[in-house]
């Protein structure tokens, strides 16, 4: 009898715990006797002349893999195939071609381990060709709807932790104000969890208007109560009190967000009178080793889209709720995006430890 062969492959933006979502997805298929073909640079390999692609086995994770930020598949965050870019700059619609690869290689069913962005063109392109998918959810954002976590965000948030009891230290040694900017590109969770943990007196999150006079405020109530410094940790989607997004333009035309740090830097030490600066945390988010609860969530994903398809639930992602592995409607995740809960127990929290939010 001819093996089952699945594809798994990593989309959009990389994190930390990838490569342990496809090491327990290859050793879960393998525990079925099943091949799994590990596709490059997300979807755009099978675009190559030769379509880029190879065999996963499972002794190949014996090692450190696991424990490695990154993926070992590579991916790519610009490679929409119904809107390609090619090499000579026109846009193409090379969706049926990416279709008759996938069944050229005579793949059973695909995993796809990717944030929000991605599930909606892949959602589109399955439905259209017909494709057995079900999705693993990743984004240091945990921006996707439907799931408590997604892979890669508690270590974002570690480092994000991390970086502000890095600059506590140097904060209180030259009596200034830190401005530590994160990423989260349309939620502020990483911004919260950090900041809560990393003992900020103001967080600024996109959910939540701030303007300039009350963070100076802030700023100025504790140097009234005898300190001479203090912690402020913005999401890079903040916009300023006018409205306006921060954002920069990469060679080629990519824009990202990028810049409300220094903008607030500028306002808040000529408000204040306080000598401030302002530290960028930037990909060093993505880039570490995942922490335990990656590694665990990472784990749990992996095992469960293998058994999905042993079921034969197709259209499906994966996702984590009231400590559960549990799958969703592909659909219903991608409708909406998770954002903070103003009124949720964590922006209470950091209210009762009297962090400002800049209201
Ligand atoms: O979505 C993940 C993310 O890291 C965002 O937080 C950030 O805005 C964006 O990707 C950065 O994208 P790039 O890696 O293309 O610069």
């Amino acid at each position: 009898m001819k093996k089952k062969k699945i594809a798994i492959f990593t989309s959009g933006g990389d994190c930390a715990g990838l490569n342990a979502v496809v090491r327990a997805a290859v050793l879960r298929a393998d525990s079925f006797g099943w091949e799994v073909v590990g596709l490059l640079n997300g979807t755009a390999g099978l675009l190559e002349k030769k379509p880029q692609y190879k065999i996963l086995k499972p002794e190949q994770f014996n090692g450190n893999i696991m424990r490695m930020g990154g993926t070992i598949l590579g991916t790519t965050n610009s490679r929409d195939p119904f809107a390609y870019k090619m090499d000579n700059g026109a846009i193409v619609d090379r969706s049926d071609e990416l279709i008759k690869a996938f069944k050229d290689l005579e793949i059973d069913s695909i995993i796809g381990i990717g944030g929000d962005g991605s599930f909606a063109i892949l959602n589109k392109l399955v439905n259209q060709g017909g494709l057995n998918f079900v999705a693993i959810p990743k984004t240091i954002d945990n921006d996707v709807f439907m799931t408590d976590f997604s892979v890669g965000y508690d270590t974002a948030v570690s480092v994000a932790t991390e970086a502000l009891d890095r600059l506590q230290p140097t904060a209180a040694s030259h009596d200034r104000v830190m401005i530590l900017e994160v990423m989260g590109r349309d939620a502020g969770h990483i911004a919260l969890n950090a900041g809560i943990a990393g003992g900020a007196d103001v967080i600024l999150i996109p959910e939540i208007k701030y303007s300039i006079e009350k963070i100076a405020q802030k700023i100025k109530e504790v140097k009234a109560d005898g300190r001479n410094f203090a912690l402020i940790i913005v999401s890079e989607a903040v916009k300023t009190p006018e409205g306006k997004k921060h954002e920069v333009v990469y060679h080629g035309g990519e824009t990202r967000y990028g810049g409300i740090g220094d903008y607030l830097g500028v306002k808040i030490a000529k408000a204040t009178g306080s000598e401030t600066r302002v530290t960028v945390l930037g990909h060093v988010q993505r880039g570490a080793g995942p922490s335990y609860n990656d590694r665990l969530l990472a784990s749990a994903f992996g095992v469960r889209a293998v058994d999905l398809i042993k079921e034969g639930k197709f259209g499906r992602m994966v996702a984590w709720q009231n400590e559960n592995v549990v799958d969703v409607a592909i659909e219903d995740a991608i409708a909406k995006c998770h954002t903070v809960d103003i009124d949720g127990m964590l922006v209470h929290t950091a209210r009762a430890l009297g962090i400002s939010f800049g209201e």
